[in-house]
């Protein structure tokens, strides 16, 4: 028998007003604190190890979320390296009373598995197998993750 391990992570929560900032709506701050705990809770998910982030980019904030909004931040493991899990993250809200949610923000976070040295360890491999993970898995942003290497301070 297989043990059949998540590719994802959904946090569902209710935006407060303490989370709102100058613009009297949600600050960027506070809606990437939400992303990272979601690709962190989908990448721990999947690796079954401690987890560091190593990236964070192409972020979009198309809508605020408003204090009281119904908040859905959904994490998503696409595609696996050695040790790296890439996590495209989307950010909805609506009303909490009912509706469908509007997506405001997405980005793309890719986190490490690392062993009890901090030092990066193996995860199992994600195999794609339904057509948007298929698609998913070829989307430009694992070329964002490969690129960081030619960073240097
Ligand atoms: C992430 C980290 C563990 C990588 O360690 P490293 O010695 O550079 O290891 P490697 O070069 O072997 O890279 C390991 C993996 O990370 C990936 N990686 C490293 N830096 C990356 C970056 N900036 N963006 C995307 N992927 C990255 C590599 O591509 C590699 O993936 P693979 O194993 O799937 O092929 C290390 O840089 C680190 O600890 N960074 C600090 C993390 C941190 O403090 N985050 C904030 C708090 S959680």
């Amino acid at each position: 028998m297989s043990e059949t391990v998540a590719n994802s992570a959904t946090l569902r929560f209710l935006a407060a007003p303490t989370d709102v900032g100058h613009s009297g709506s949600v600050d960027a701050g506070t809606v990437l604190v939400w992303v990272d705990k979601a690709a962190y809770a989908a990448a721990v998910g999947w690796a079954k190890s401690y987890c560091v982030t190593a990236y964070v980019g192409n972020i979009h904030f198309a809508d605020p979320v408003n204090s009281g909004d119904m908040v859905e931040v959904e994490a998503t493991v696409v595609y696996t390296g050695r040790s790296s899990m890439h996590i495209p993250t989307v950010v909805s809200s609506g009303d909490p009373r009912g509706g469908i949610p509007t997506m405001r923000s997405q980005c793309i976070v890719i986190l490490v598995a690392v062993d009890a040295d901090g030092k990066p360890t193996s995860v199992i491999s994600f195999v794609p197998t339904t057509a948007l993970e298929v698609h998913s898995a070829m989307m430009p942003w694992l070329e964002l993750g490969s690129a960081k290497k030619s960073w240097t301070p």
